[in-house]
Parts: structure tokens; C-alpha cells; sequence
């Protein structure tokens, strides 16, 4: 494990407690305890707050947590944290990916579910992970580097028209054809980029000069595209929305935090579902300005919650 220190600081974290937090409290004393699932445990701020609001009255004292993360070392970070309230039965952290999690919902009685979208900011600082343009690292990208094909495995498997739809559609890169060619190139000669360095040297040489400084990285889109493809993240979580979500029990709620126009519109369809949920958010919400001030990344992130109807 490389650090223990915990730099992520989780998003809209009021909002999603008080949403979250209130079935539970409508639970009658003499009704099993019943279960809240963080899918995406990440720095654990979140799972932090829901147990500390559990912790608040002795009536939810009694409710469990099960936080999951695809991560091992965020799993392993987390068990050393909590450790106490794990010993105590209170919370349970699984590593998995939450695109599987169908059968664990279901086995357990889930009146709460929160999956907050992406990667943490820990990961994205480890230069080990290649996710950052600003640090140099292997070309890998995986969230969980023990399993799917590394960012360089798919540069050098995929062919030239998928990785420029990729480009396009997953990171909306104006210059897909020109960046999906120059890597292209690059692997006929036998000089595929194999490190984050490398990757941005590329596009900066692929894209346009008078295109090169705009108000985002020039290599903004192509690392979220190429992330985003890496990680499968829109298929895993179209099993989220579809397999796993209608799981949860009638009248407990679900929050979803995206980071970009594709997840957010995948969440919103499903939230208008009338069969299955009855969204209580008609926009998304989103950070105002004293948590952007203390926490940029939450810029881009939009909320969305839903109560899982009757059948
Ligand atoms: C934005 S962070 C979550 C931060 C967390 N809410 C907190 O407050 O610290 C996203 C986390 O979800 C995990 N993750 C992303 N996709 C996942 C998936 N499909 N299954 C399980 N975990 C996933 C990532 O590994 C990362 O740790």
C-alpha cells in the first residue's frame, strides 16, 4: 500500500446524506436492520458521513454500510481506516465492481445506494495509475490494474476507425481523426507512446497549432475518452442502472454523482423509468460556490437522486 493519507474530498456530501440517510429513519423498530451501499467507497468520505449520521440517533445506530470499490488499495486503505466500525459490524468493504453487485443488493435488504462516479483524486495523483497528463506514468489507466487490458494493450490492439469513434464520441475531441491517425502512425513505426509523457507529446504534435492553448489541456478529452474505454466505464454502468439498481427496496433511495453528458443522460433515462423510480431531482445538483472553492473537482459534478417505487 503506498499511503495511507486520504487526499479525495467527497462531493455534495450534505445533500447526499440527508437524501439517503431519511428512509432509514422511517424504518419501525421491530423490522430487521437494513443496508446502505457505497459502490464507490473511493477515499471513504462519504461512507465517513453515513456513519456518522447512523451514529447521530439510536434509532439508525442498527443499520449497516456495505461500501465497494474496484480498487484494491483503495479497499485496503479503507479496512486499515474504519477498521473499528468493520470490527463492530457496522460497515463491510468489499473489493468488486459495483457492474456485479446485482446479487449482493439483492441478498441483503438495500434501502440506500450511492455511486459517485469515476475516479478520486488519489488515484488520479498516483503517477503509477497513467491517469493524470500532468504526471508521467505507464500509458495503463485501469482502475483496477488486475484486470481488463492496460491503455497501451488497447492502443496496440485497436483499429484505426474504432479509436478515432472513441475520441469522438467518449472525450468529444475535435481533433479524433488527426490524433487517432498520428497514433496510428506511431504504432507503424513501431513507436507507440508508453507513457503519459509520451501520449501528450503526440497530441500536441497531432493537433493544430492555433488549437493548442485553449481554456482546457489539449489532452483533456483524449485521456477522458481513452479512460473512459479503458475502464468499459459506460457499459458498467448501463449493468449499474439496469441489474443492480432495481434491487434496491421499495421507497429506499439512490444517488448518482456523473462527470460528463454521457453517464448524466444514462442516469436521467433511467431515473424516468415511472415502472421502477420516481426521480426527486428534476435538474441535477450541483456544487455551489463556497465547495468549489475548497474543492475544484466538484465543477463538473452533477447529482441526481430517485426513490425506488412500489412494484
Ligand atoms: C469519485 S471516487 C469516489 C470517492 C468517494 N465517494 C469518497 O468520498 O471518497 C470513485 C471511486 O469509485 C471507484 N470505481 C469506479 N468505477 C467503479 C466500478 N465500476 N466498480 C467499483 N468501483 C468503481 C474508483 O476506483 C474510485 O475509487
Amino acid at each position: 500500500m503506498k499511503s495511507v493519507e486520504v487526499k479525495h474530498v467527497p462531493i455534495l456530501k450534505d445533500d447526499i446524506v440527508q437524501a439517503l440517510v431519511e428512509p432509514f429513519a422511517r424504518v419501525s423498530s421491530d423490522s430487521p436492520a437494513c443496508w446502505l451501499v457505497d459502490c464507490t467507497f473511493g477515499g471513504g468520505g462519504h461512507t465517513d458521513a453515513f456513519l456518522q449520521a447512523f451514529d447521530s440517533s439510536p434509532a439508525l445506530r442498527r443499520h449497516r454500510i456495505l461500501a465497494l470499490d474496484q480498487d484494491a488499495e483503495a479497499v485496503a486503505r479503507g479496512r486499515s481506516r474504519f477498521h473499528s466500525a468493520i470490527e463492530l459490524g457496522r460497515l463491510e468493504i468489499l473489493q468488486g465492481n459495483f457492474g456485479d453487485a446485482a446479487q449482493l443488493v439483492e441478498q441483503r435488504s438495500v434501502l440506500g445506494l450511492l455511486a459517485d462516479l469515476g475516479f478520486s483524486s488519489d488515484q488520479l495523483e498516483d503517477p503509477d495509475r497513467g491517469l493524470s497528463f500532468h504526471r508521467d506514468g505507464p500509458l495503463d489507466m485501469r482502475l483496477n490494474p488486475d484486470q481488463g487490458r492496460s491503455c497501451l494493450e488497447l492502443l496496440q490492439q485497436i483499429s484505426e476507425f474504432d479509436l478515432e469513434r472513441i475520441l469522438r464520441e467518449l472525450g468529444e475531441e475535435r481533433f479524433s481523426k488527426r490524433i487517432a491517425a498520428f497514433l496510428m502512425e506511431s504504432r507503424r513505426r513501431g513507436e507507440l507512446p508508453t507513457t503519459t509523457k509520451a501520449l501528450v507529446d503526440l497530441i500536441v504534435r497531432a493537433t493544430p497549432k492555433h488549437a493548442r492553448h485553449g481554456k482546457i489541456h489539449v489532452a483533456t478529452r483524449t485521456f477522458q475518452a481513452l479512460r473512459i474505454a479503458v475502464n468499459r466505464e459506460l457499459e458498467v454502468l448501463d449493468q449499474l442502472l439496469q441489474d443492480v439498481l432495481p434491487k434496491v427496496l421499495p421507497s429506499g433511495r439512490i444517488a448518482v454523482i456523473s462527470f460528463h453528458s454521457l453517464e448524466d443522460r444514462r442516469v436521467k433515462n433511467q431515473f424516468k423509468n415511472k415502472e421502477l423510480f420516481h426521480p426527486l431531482t428534476k435538474k441535477p445538483i450541483e456544487a455551489g460556490l463556497a465547495e468549489l472553492e475548497v474543492n475544484p473537482r466538484a465543477r463538473s459534478a452533477k447529482l441526481r437522486i430517485a426513490e425506488r417505487l412500489p412494484k
